[in-house]
């Protein structure tokens, strides 16, 4: 029986992710399988539970279980919180402590949405890329990282290390999906100053040999940042260090038309029950957006679409993953949508609403399954 860890964590965490739970539960039936969901607590929900952003044994149910589900954490509540306690920490220490180095969130716009997007149609409509975020290394985990005062002033120091097996994996998985889909990569880095960007190039330079199949390309991350908004629909895969690729992927979530639609999956390298599997943890790419918690506003479709990732990647069920993808992809393009992406003139529909009309996508015997969007 797959086992999911849970975490909700903040904000909109838990109303997202109960709509998740409702579409994977919607699919089980078909697995052959029952799925049991085992809640865990991290961000400001674990601190104030149990006065910590995670704790060592959630991270230990967590890693036992064959995948883990995660809304968002933090929000203004734990502001005030000491550094090594806060909120985000929790999410941090748990992706280290799993060895999820590799972050994978795909960007790819519903046609039905093309006009979402504040760019022109015609810069994002053949968008379809996946940016591989190195997730457990670089200046989020780096040490020294601390502040001091002395008699110039206040300082501090943030660290960013990076070991050449720690880009070579991350790279190397950049490379093997980017033969699953349109055969190019850029890799994205700053070596025009940073030692570490040097480094990252110099690695990616050693393997692109091993993968001459693929067209390797290096861009500086500045210019990154131009080319995603002005011609987005070149890239195929780019791979990048923790902190660019946290950045990028922001800007790139607009290409979609809302952040709230983006899921991502980070994945270690510790092989699952079937063949091709690992362990992964699945999240929706936006936060906690506390000004619409608790208002069944949220768009839920980060989540449910994590989901969808969580089968094919931790559970080796592609085929119902595609249903859950069809499925919101469907939703979407029939006028139903959350306040982000509402047409206008039609009213919104509530989190739970939308998580409903996806379910009954899901279920309806016969419902459409061709497939428009792609699926990594
Ligand atoms: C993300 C988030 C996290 C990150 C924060 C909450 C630690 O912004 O998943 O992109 O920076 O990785
Ligand atoms: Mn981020």
């Amino acid at each position: 029986m797959p086992r999911i860890a849970l975490f909700a964590g903040d904000g909109i965490g838990p109303e997202v992710i109960a709509e998740a739970v409702k579409a994977l539960r919607a699919v089980e039936g078909r697995s052959g399988e029952t799925f049991e969901f085992v809640p865990l607590a991290i961000g400001g929900d674990a601190l104030d539970r149990f006065g910590l952003p995670i704790r060592q044994s959630d991270i230990d149910l967590a890693g036992n279980a064959d995948a883990a589900l995660l809304g968002a954490v933090g929000g203004p509540a734990w502001d005030a919180v000491e550094p090594a306690l806060r909120p985000e920490r929790g999410l941090l220490q748990i992706r280290h402590a799993l060895g999820l180095f590799a972050n994978l969130r795909p960007v790819h716009v519903l046609p039905a949405l093309v006009q979402n997007s504040p760019l022109r149609a015609e810069i994002v409509e053949h968008v379809d890329l996946l940016v591989v975020r190195e997730l457990t290394g670089g200046i989020y985990f780096g040490r020294p990282s601390r502040r001091w005062v002395s008699a110039r002033g206040r300082s501090a120091v943030d660290t960013l290390r990076y070991r050449d097996d720690e880009i070579e994996r991350v790279v190397r998985l950049a490379y093997e999906l980017a033969r699953t889909r349109r055969g190019r990569l850029t890799s994205v880095d700053k070596s025009n100053v940073l030692r570490t960007s040097q480094l990252w190039r110099e690695v990616v330079d050693e393997l692109r040999e091993e993968y001459a199949d693929v067209e390797t390309e290096h861009i500086l991350v500045d210019a990154m940042a131009m080319h995603l908004i002005q011609n987005p629909g070149r890239f195929d895969v780019i791979v990048t260090e923790n902190m660019f690729g946290d950045i990028l992927t922001d800007e790139a979530s607009v290409l979609s038309g809302s952040i709230g639609l983006l899921p991502s999956a980070s994945l270690s390298d510790k092989v699952g029950m079937q063949p091709g599997t690992r362990y992964g943890l699945y999240e929706p790419i936006h936060g906690s957006a506390p000004d619409l918690a608790g208002k069944g506003r949220a768009n839920p479709a980060g989540a449910i679409l994590s989901g969808a990732m969580l089968l094919r990647w931790s559970l080796g069920m592609p085929d119902l993953a595609r249903k859950i993808e069809q499925a919101v992809s469907n939703v979407i393009a029939s006028g139903v949508r959350t306040i982000d992406i509402a047409e206008r003139d039609v009213a919104a529909v509530s989190t739970a609403e939308f998580g409903d009309e996806v379910v009954r996508h899901v279920t309806e015997r016969g419902a459409a399954t061709r497939i428009t969007s792609p699926a990594e």
